[in-house]
């Protein structure tokens, strides 16, 4: 059964909107964990422009799923990561003005480093994703750093306008999700997947988890957060 992880940064995106004590990302993820979700995921951008160093604490002593940390390479980044200890980070690229993350980790470029960081959280006993796009150099750079997760950037799928242009997405990620099956990495995905465009996608051969943010905090605003995740739960099983 493909699992689900839940982002809950935009609950902080919300809070941050004011300043303010709430809607609180913890509860949120209490809530997202009783719906039946099967991690939480938040990322902790460099400029804390949404989840704080605070946030990721208290998460850390209630979520009892599995709490998976979006972060960047760098290095105070990683120390934190060492020191509060989530089951599993996932490392993705980060630019300051970026709305969202764009694209995927460039290993392949970048193998000296990512490799370095991905030694120092495995120490830590933390799991270690590599956010990538689906090809077949950067799952030979990820098996090379030594992480045993890829998280396949599903974008440029979910951006695609035609149906055409779509499937040749998916056959992508369906290609990419095989060959690193085959040297034994276990294969998750996300970024821009919602109700209309997942069950493909959870349809893959293999296919561990998907990570999705935006899409069920959205739907959470006119079905409640237990609804949002319960649906979305229900169709990619
Ligand atoms: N996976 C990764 C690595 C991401 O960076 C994001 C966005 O924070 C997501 C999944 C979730 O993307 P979305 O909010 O578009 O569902």
């Amino acid at each position: 059964m493909v699992k689900l992880g839940i982002n809950i940064d935009h609950v902080a995106t919300l809070r941050e909107a004011r300043r303010a004590y709430m809607p609180d990302p913890v509860e949120a993820a209490q809530a997202c964990e009783d719906a039946g979700c099967d991690s939480i995921v938040c990322h902790l951008r460099e400029d804390r422009r949404h989840i704080k160093d605070a946030d990721v604490a208290r998460l850390r002593s209630i979520v009892s799923t599995r709490l998976n940390l979006e972060m960047s390479i760098a290095p105070d980044i990683v120390n934190f990561a060492c020191r509060i200890k989530p089951d599993q980070a996932t490392l993705v690229p980060e630019k300051r003005l970026e709305i969202t993350t764009e694209g995927g980790l460039d290993v392949k470029k970048n193998l000296k480093k990512v490799t370095a960081a991905v030694s120092r959280l495995k120490t830590a006993r933390i799991d270690v994703s590599l956010f990538i796009d689906p090809s077949i150099g950067q799952i030979d750079a990820s098996y090379k750093a030594g992480a045993g997760i890829i998280e396949l950037h599903t974008g440029e799928y979910a951006n695609a306008v035609s149906g055409a242009a779509r499937k040749r997405e998916l056959k992508i990620l369906e290609k990419a999700a095989k060959y690193a099956l085959s040297l034994g990495l276990e294969v998750n995905a996300g970024h821009g997947l919602n109700y209309e465009n997942t069950a493909a996608v959870a349809g893959i051969k293999g296919m561990n988890e998907l990570n999705i943010g935006h899409s069920v905090i959205s739907r959470a605003i006119f079905v409640g957060l237990d609804g949002a995740v319960k649906e979305m739960r229900e169709l990619i099983r």
